[in-house]
């Protein structure tokens, strides 16, 4: 790894450039990139696109917004640490944080933006309520899920062939279609539904009777004029006093309709009323996709009139349509005859294709039906048994009283006894990983949180390189300027989700990593062909995930159905000192049996895994330790073999 990190005087925003038949092409995360920038009218970055091959950036220049800083660099250029990560990805002022993925770099953005202005209410919208949008990662969430990797991914692919007739509308194109359709519940809606009842009122009245209406224009006009309610609303709310100009007043009757009896409101943007940072990643893809579809197939326009609704109003938001003209994005309606357009009904409403692709995310608690007992007979009867290897080394503590004060976890807000129990969860990692490192090992602390791992490690380890990984922002910002603090030069920090680090490294560490992030992280070194020693947490929440389902080995999954595993789990999680010993007793021997499984499927990779218990006992209810090193890396044994080699020749 080179040492040779300058200090940057600048925020650096590496955004990816593809190449498609000697041509340069921006991919569509670029693409959205570019345009949020735009849209923030956002000077804070320094904008760096990567080229995997040289080649002339002429044809790209109509993309890129006159306003920002735009340089040229080769893959192989770019700083250590941002190789690591898949584009785009920040690399802040000091060199050593990086963050990476989609979602991460536009919420950095608008933070950014809005540092640089606090006004832009515009702007603070973006992050909808709570602040929250597109915060939940990938992994865990299935919308964010769609809109930052499904529909990108399914454009992409869509694009690379548009001609090809036979082709259906994508699923994740559906699903969308399908989620605009549904009505939108937003927090504090009431006093908006009563307006659109007291407007849905008066529209009734004034319709002549003599007119007849058939049921038809009926039909087709009341959508309409909630629709003008419903986006009046939502733009009123990005305006600069951001107060809705709507009329307040309500008439007694319609003050007293229950709030269950008021219409419910329709979807206008992405997130259901308001616009936010999902229209904004949605806006480049949905564009590419519908002037592709419109040149190509543009019949199928007609499957999607929810989508087109969405992005005719898009364009009415202030600001959209200079920045995507900025970023070579010119509008235009797709022409698809307005009578195509069916005016939504109940028909357009099946039950959400996310309701049921919702899989493991929202999959209803299983209820227990008795002990974990028949679940552990049963694997006894099949000869599985829980099983802790020994400690190497039992009485090995850190030097806590000679650590510099901020390393150790009495500095912070921790109370006297959680920090005793902290530091000797240390202990047992530390103590572990020592054993395995070599100079010159990457050490990743993978949900690093504020960093007791992994700075501990930095500081014990000066010849290695450690990387502290970390989906939130705030616990990441503190890691980073306490190893500041302690002058650590062998760390760096990156703000992404674990899919997000594609960096090679010899030592994965995780303490309590929660329910299935153990085994992602698992997962992800030994795809990094990488050792590993994690300390699982929070056994009941496992359940099946994207990428893995339980049982993982074979021989749980030969004698233990889906549900008699998560009763093994949920039990797992029953060793608080509260308890009586006995449950704690069976808790331990769930604990040891979820892990055993792990190890299992671990071990059809090659790697050879140890359980064990973390010394003393009492450090935490949560005290097992996984120890996995693959095949050809076993430390002291490659040794060995080596001198074996030496003989025999
Ligand atoms: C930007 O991020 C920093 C670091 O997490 C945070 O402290 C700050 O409040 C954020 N600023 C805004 C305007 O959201």
């Amino acid at each position: 790894m080179t040492h040779t990190e300058e200090k940057q005087q600048h925020l650096s925003l590496y955004l990816e450039v593809c190449s498609q038949n000697e041509e340069p092409s921006l991919p569509l995360h670029t693409s959205i990139a570019l345009f949020l920038l735009s849209y923030c009218e956002c000077k804070s970055f320094k904008v760096s696109l990567v080229f995997t091959k040289p080649a002339s950036s002429q044809s790209l220049k109509s993309q890129l917004p006159d306003c920002l800083d735009v340089s040229h660099v080769q893959l192989e250029d770019i700083p250590q640490l941002v190789r690591g990560c898949r584009l785009p990805a920040v690399l802040d002022e000091s060199g050593r944080l990086c963050r990476a993925g989609l979602a991460v770099v536009l919420r950095h953005i608008i933070n950014k933006t809005l540092e640089a202005d606090p006004s832009r209410n515009d702007v603070l919208a973006l992050l909808g309520f709570k602040k929250t949008c597109l915060k939940a990662c990938a992994e865990v969430s299935k919308w964010t899920r769609l809109c930052e990797i499904g529909i990108p991914s399914a454009v992409e692919e869509y694009l690379k062939n548009p001609s090809n007739q036979y082709q259906q509308l994508p699923l994740s194109i559906l699903t969308l279609e399908r989620r605009l359709a549904e009505p939108v519940k937003v927090h504090n809606d009431d006093k908006i539904r009563r307006q659109k009842l007291q407007e849905q009122r008066r529209n009734i009245k004034n319709e002549s009777p003599e007119g007849n209406p058939d049921s038809e224009s009926k039909r087709r006009q009341s959508p309409q004029v909630s629709d003008g309610l419903e986006l009046r609303a939502a733009l009123a709310k990005l305006s600069v006093d951001s107060v809705p100009t709507l009329p307040t007043r309500e008439n007694s009757e319609i003050r007293k309709v229950k709030t269950t009896d008021l219409p419910p409101l329709e979807h206008v943007f992405a997130e259901g009323l308001y616009f936010t940072l999902t229209d904004v990643v949605l806006l480049p893809c949905v564009y590419h996709y519908l002037c592709s579809l419109q040149a190509h197939a543009a019949s199928s326009l007609q499957q999607l009139p929810h989508l087109l609704r969405w992005y005719s109003r898009v364009q009415e938001v202030p600001g959209v349509l200079r920045a995507s003209k900025a970023c070579g994005m010119a509008f235009s309606t797709p022409e698809v005859p307005t009578s195509c357009l069916p005016a939504p009904s109940e028909e357009d409403n099946p039950p959400g294709l996310l309701e049921q692709e919702e899989g493991p995310e929202k999959s209803p608690q299983l209820p227990f039906v008795g002990g974990p007992r028949p679940t552990m007979t049963k694997l006894k009867e099949n000869g599985i048994e829980a099983v802790f290897a020994p400690h190497p080394c039992p009485a090995w503590t850190l030097p806590w009283d000679s650590l510099p004060g901020a390393i150790n976890p009495t500095e912070g807000k921790m109370s006297n006894i959680r920090a005793v129990r902290k530091r000797q969860q240390l202990n047992n990692l530390v103590a572990v990983v020592t054993e395995l490192a070599r100079p010159g090992f990457t050490i990743v602390d993978f949900c690093s949180g504020t960093g007791h791992v992994g700075i501990v490690l930095a500081h014990t380890l000066p010849d290695c390189q450690v990387l502290l990984i970390e989906n939130k922002e705030e616990s990441l910002v503190r890691a980073q300027s306490r190893s500041a603090e302690l002058g650590l030069k062998n760390i760096g920090f990156i703000q992404a989700n674990l899919d997000y680090f594609t960096g090679a490294f010899h030592i994965g560490v995780a303490l309590h990593a929660c329910g299935v992030a153990t085994d992602m992280v698992m997962d992800h070194c030994i795809h990094a062909g990488a050792t590993f020693v994690i300390s699982p947490c929070c056994y009941g929440f496992i359940q099946n995930a994207i990428k893995f389902t339980f049982p993982r080995s074979k021989r749980f999954q030969e004698t233990l159905t889906y549900k008699e595993h998560m009763i093994l789990c949920r039990f797992a999680d029953q060793t608080a000192v509260q308890l009586p010993p006995e449950r704690r007793l069976i808790g331990k021997q769930c604990m040891g049996l979820v892990d055993l499984d792990r190890s299992w499927a671990a071990e059809t990779h090659g790697y050879s895994l140890r359980v064990m218990t973390m010394e003393p006992e009492s450090c935490s209810p949560k005290n097992n330790m996984l120890v996995g090193r693959p095949p050809h890396k076993r430390g002291l044994e490659v040794g060995a073999s080596h001198q074996e080699v030496l003989v025999h020749n």
